[in-house]
């Protein structure tokens, strides 16, 4: 076996990981170069750690790209991010094959029509695939996930179509963007800051979090190994 493998007879995959990819800012600072370049070199692991996770077996992979907080950033810094997702939805159809089925989640209030498009032609083009599925966290926040499933029980309820007594934590999942997956096991998040962010607020309520001090760009196959194996640790501690 190669070195930092995960020897799936041994480890437990998680069913569903959820990445906070940060730290791009810094390290383009460190290295001299503008923010935007940060993001641009973030894309990187990203489509990496899909086709690891995808590999590994693992159900469910939901990346934060973009919180609803994030729009308080530059203007500049927005619109760059902005015109990366719309490249993004469009290379992601390319490389999703018969494999991997992507969905955004988040809201869709004050995206553009030319991003809402392209995430429409993504998630159309791989609703089929059953291998992997690609939670994109985009203009996401988890509170305002909690209302949205909120108002659409009230809806139901109002309609006559769901009773009141019927709601219990199964339903409830069911009113979330994450309908019908796992609920997370893993969380991972880059770049030293131990912070949940608004992130997956019902869906991480037992999920074990790894942390590294090392910025998204720079995170690679060993980072997601040593996350597997201290997920595996914590969890299953008879294991070791
Ligand atoms: C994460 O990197 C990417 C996004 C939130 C879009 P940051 O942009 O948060 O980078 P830092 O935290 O400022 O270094
Ligand atoms: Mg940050």
């Amino acid at each position: 076996m190669l070195k930092n493998q995960i020897d799936k007879e041994k480890y437990s995959i998680p069913r569903h990981i959820a990445v906070v990819c940060d730290g791009n800012g810094r390290w383009a600072r460190k290295k001299g170069l503008p923010r935007t370049l940060g993001h641009r070199a973030g894309t990187k692991p990203i489509e990496n750690t899909i086709k690891e996770c995808f590999e590994l077996g693992v159900e469910v992979l939901t990346f934060y790209v973009f919180s609803s907080e994030n729009w308080n950033r530059s203007n500049e810094e927005v619109a760059f991010l902005m015109k990366l997702f719309v490249e993004f939805f469009a290379k992601l159809r390319n490389e999703v094959g018969e494999n991997i089925n992507v969905r955004h989640i988040g809201s869709k209030n004050n995206l553009s029509k030319e991003l809402l498009n392209e995430i429409k032609k993504t998630e159309k083009a791989s609703e089929n695939n059953s291998g992997l599925v690609l939670n994109i966290a985009l203009n996401y926040g988890g509170r305002l996930e909690i209302v949205d499933a909120m108002q659409g029980m009230m809806q139901d309820i109002n309609e006559g179509t769901l009773n009141a007594d019927k709601i219990d934590e199964a339903l409830i999942s069911n009113y979330m963007y994450t309908a019908g997956l796992p609920d997370v096991d893993l969380i991972i998040r880059t770049s030293g800051e131990k912070r949940i962010s608004n992130f997956l607020l019902w869906q991480s309520a037992e999920a074990r979090l790894w942390f590294t001090n090392d910025f998204w760009p720079d995170f690679n196959h060993n980072h997601l190994i040593d996350a597997i194996k201290y997920y595996n640790k914590i969890t299953i501690p008879s294991l070791h």
